[in-house]
């Protein structure tokens, strides 16, 4: 299948090189694409795809709050040149989203058919930019995914790496709620979704779910750091952006087509333990 992924050099990006590694692929990603500017759409559609990943994205959640114009151009503006491209070419197309597009009153996992109500600029960002990729893509497949972690890039997994070998406590909100995901089981999933028709919105997270507390803990125990966990509220971390305080997705619609995705606690201990060998291999 010729296949193009956007944001090739992110965190997912990296995972699905590998993956989809049999593939023909195109990798784009900055600063020769840039789904910013007039002619992205041509990269595009002068690789003939049948599919197309878009994983390209503005990341930063709170630096979103300060950057609005430019989260909007990349998440919204570079969507819909990705979607025309896609279409233009009769494409399929997988659209990257987040568990921040809900707000968070939720105490059950949150379907596909529930209505969104995004937070902060990036989730209303990603919002938007999933109603541009249906609106332009007629084969569109939006996949919600959350706390992303993987080998490559930053993410919180990596962060409390460091902060547990330099601090003797890490201070980590325990009132948000969500379900940890790791980048190379997600990118298997995605592989998976290819055999099948789905369209319309699929939620794909690591199975279970925590507060980033009890994920933080996990990750100082099973490194066997003495540094202690200690919980605070989202209110007393004062970010930049809102966030909300449950974004569990329900998995229902791809447990249906038989793909599930590991357990967070099984995957951390995987992840943690691969970096371990790699460390040790050096
Ligand atoms: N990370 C999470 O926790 C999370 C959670 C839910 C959903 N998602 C979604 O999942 C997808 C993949 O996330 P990820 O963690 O792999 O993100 P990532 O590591 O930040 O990768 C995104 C890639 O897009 C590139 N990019 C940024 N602006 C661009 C532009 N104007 N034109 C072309 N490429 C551009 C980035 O380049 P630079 O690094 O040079 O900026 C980066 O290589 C995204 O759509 C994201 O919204 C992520």
């Amino acid at each position: 299948m010729r296949i193009v992924i956007t944001g090739a050099n992110g965190q997912l990006g990296h995972e699905l090189q590998a993956v989809l590694s049999e593939d023909h692929l195109t990798l784009l990603d900055l600063p020769v694409f840039d789904v910013t500017k007039s002619g992205t759409e041509r990269q595009i559609i002068d690789a003939r795809p049948d599919l197309v990943i878009h994983a390209a994205a503005y990341t930063n959640v709170d630096g979103a709050e300060g950057e609005s114009e430019r989260a909007v151009a990349v998440n919204v503006e570079g969507t819909a040149r990705v979607a025309r491209a896609a279409a233009r070419v009769g494409a399929r197309l997988f659209y990257l989203s987040t568990d921040y597009v809900f707000g968070g009153s939720k105490r059950t996992p949150y379907l596909e058919s529930d209505e969104p109500h995004a937070l902060n600029v990036y989730g209303r960002s990603k919002l938007e930019g999933e109603k541009q990729a249906q609106q332009l893509c007629p084969n569109t497949l939006v996949i919600r995914t959350a706390w992303l972690y993987g080998a490559h890039g930053k993410n919180f997994v990596k962060t409390m790496m460091n902060l547990a070998v330099s601090q003797p406590e890490l201070r980590v909100v325990d009132d948000q709620r969500g379900s940890p995901t790791h980048a190379g089981h997600l990118a298997r999933a995605i592989k998976a979704m290819l055999g099948t028709e789905l369209k319309g919105f699929v939620h794909a997270t690591g199975s279970g779910d925590c507060t980033w507390h009890e994920f933080a803990s996990a990750i100082v125990s099973l490194l066997g750091s003495p540094a202690r966990v200690v919980p605070v509220t989202t209110a007393a971390m004062a970010r930049p952006a809102s966030r909300p305080a449950y974004s569990v997705l329900a998995n229902t619609i791809l447990a249906g087509q038989g793909i599930r995705l590991p357990h967070w606690k099984d995957a951390l201990a995987q992840f943690l333990k691969q970096v371990k060998v790699e460390v040790e291999a050096k």
